[in-house]
């Protein structure tokens, strides 16, 4: 199998040296993607394997998982020569490799991905993934009686596309008119055009939820976090490890 050995990748992280790591595998105290590994010589995939030692990651080439909480007025790009991105937000000295997941509008707030991993990318919003995303939208006007009927068996835009089945629930305790929306796509300005369609305009729009991980409410706009090692497990998806996450104390 091709591969680094375990050993030797411990130590070429500066873990110890290769007999001490060669004893620490032994004793059990080293984990390979979830599995105790007793075997020094057992192979890793330096950019793949995640690798624990006594419950820490530690990660041979750290990847990075931010959640941002995207404030409005803010593109998705990774630079632009007259308007702020989302890139801007993130201190020049962390920035290196990060790429936003997806897109949200410029005027859309809220839970955005940013990281330097193009698998975990892909595997999120690939077309055919259908990974679920939650919306709340102000909205302006009545939507149609049938609105969530029609949501629910896939919405035919102005246009004439036709959209994946979708949920739409009111939000009764919000002070201002507000829907939930939820979507397993990602088509240009799909809520507003949603909307559109059954009789009223989004005058604002935030995204809560992507699959499994929800907007950190402690988050001020503008603010980012590295994702726990929870949150990143919870997608179900073979991510290389960051460093420095404790995962569980010994
Ligand atoms: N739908 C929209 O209309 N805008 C977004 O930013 C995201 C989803």
């Amino acid at each position: 199998m091709p591969g680094m050995r375990l050993d030797k990748l411990l130590t070429h992280m500066n873990c110890g040296s290769r007999r001490e790591v060669a004893a620490w595998v032994r004793a059990g105290r080293v984990a390979v993607d979830g599995l105790i590994c007793r075997d020094p010589a057992y192979k890793v995939d330096p950019d793949r394997a995640c690798v624990l030692l006594d419950g820490q990651i530690q990660a041979y080439r750290a990847q990075r998982y931010l959640m941002l909480n995207k404030p409005a007025g803010v593109i998705t790009a990774s630079s632009d020569p007259r308007h702020r991105t989302v890139l801007d937000l993130i201190p020049e000295s962390e920035r290196r490799g990060l790429f936003a997941v997806g897109r949200l509008d410029k005027d859309t707030e809220g839970l955005l991905l940013l990281t330097t991993d193009g698998a975990f990318s892909h595997a999120l919003m690939a077309p055919g993934k259908h990974v679920e995303k939650e919306y709340l939208a102000e909205i302006e006007g009545t939507p149609a009686a049938d609105a969530a009927e029609r949501f629910a068996q896939g919405i035919v835009l102005k246009d004439g596309t036709v959209c994946r089945p979708a949920g739409l629930e009111p939000v009764p305790e919000a002070a201002v008119q507000t829907v939930r929306v939820t979507l397993c796509e990602g088509k240009y300005h799909q809520v507003k055009r949603m909307l559109w369609a059954v009789g009223c305009e989004v005058t604002r729009l935030k995204r809560l939820r992507v699959g499994p991980l929800r907007l950190d409410g402690a988050l001020a706009p503008g603010a980012f976090r590295d994702l726990s090692a929870e949150e990143l497990s919870s997608f179900g998806l073979p991510v290389m490890g960051q460093t420095g996450i404790e995962i569980s104390k010994k």
